[in-house]
């Protein structure tokens, strides 16, 4: 497995794979790995010759008082899983390869961005969108795989890659949980072990909610009764309780598909989750 730390190595290899015909997947992560990453990484190694996995904690999708400092970072750890699941090459790039002196551009997917996440974090997914259409720049894959976790931030790359006519196929994964139901995260290891515990209570509301919903239950009711549950078991706040069209997240009409989004807190820690109806 090769590690490269600058644009220009990781280009060099994949012009080399490119020249034998070789096709490309890129699975893009902030590193702190767990199951959920590597079931991208997994995902895609039977649909391309050659995988690369990027890990950097891109700052621009941080706001001064999120945990950027703190973010987990394990990148001993995450380079023996990549090796392990037989990634060829690993993108680590050094802040000055992302982000030079005078960088000045950024990538806004206007309206998608500024609902739900965007209301509480509007800074997000500019940050998200820019990073990422940097890495796909850089790397120009065949295919790119992010996880429905983040189910919205799915939804910006994809939307951002037909925009900008990348030439990549946007795929989406599924969800991995752990056994009691909590979406895998790398910011779970916040959590305390009270908050563990009551952690996978927003998949069990959310699930709820896409139960009542599909019944025939008004929507406005199922939210609200979620967002009251979680707030009585516990919760220090919710963002929000919602249901979307899966792939506008525009409020829901019927008749189309339809997806259950929420964030709350648990103390420090701001924990996202979503599932279909
Ligand atoms: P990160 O949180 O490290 O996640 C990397 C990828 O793993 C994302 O596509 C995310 O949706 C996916 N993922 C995380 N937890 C998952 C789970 N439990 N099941 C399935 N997939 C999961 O998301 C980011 O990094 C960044 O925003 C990034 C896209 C790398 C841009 O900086």
């Amino acid at each position: 497995m090769e590690v490269v730390r600058s644009v220009a190595e990781m280009r060099e290899i994949v012009a080399g794979w490119r020249k034998v015909g070789e096709s490309v997947s890129l699975v893009p992560t902030m590193g702190a790995l767990h199951d959920g990453h590597m079931s991208l990484v997994h995902a895609v190694s039977e649909k391309a010759d050659r995988s690369i996995a990027s890990i950097f904690v891109n700052p621009t999708q941080f706001s001064p008082s999120e945990d950027f400092a703190v973010y987990p970072r394990d990148e001993a750890r995450d380079l023996s899983m990549l090796e392990a699941a037989g990634v060829d090459l690993v993108f680590t790039p050094e802040m000055t390869q992302m982000y030079r002196e005078g960088h000045r551009t950024k990538v806004e997917v206007q309206e998608l961005s500024q609902l739900l996440e965007g209301e509480t974090r509007p800074h997000f997914f500019i940050g998200v969108a820019t990073v990422v259409a940097k890495l796909l720049i850089q790397a120009m894959p065949d295919i790119a795989i992010f996880g429905e976790k983040d189910y919205q931030q799915l939804c910006v790359i994809r939307s951002m890659a037909r925009d900008l006519d990348l030439p990549v196929e946007i795929l989406g994964g599924a969800t991995v949980r752990e056994s009691d139901g909590l979406a895998m995260s790398s910011r779970n290891t916040y959590l305390t072990n009270a908050e563990r515990t009551l952690a996978p209570r927003l998949h069990h509301e959310i699930t709820s909610v896409a139960t009542r919903v599909a019944k025939g239950d008004p929507i406005e009711i199922a939210c609200k009764d979620a967002a009251n549950e979680l707030d009585s078991a516990g919760f220090n706040a919710v963002d929000y309780v919602a249901v979307r069209d899966a792939e506008t997240l525009e409020p829901a009409t019927g008749g189309r598909p339809m997806r259950v989004l929420a964030a709350a807190w648990l103390g420090k820690t701001r924990l996202i989750d979503n599932v279909a109806v």
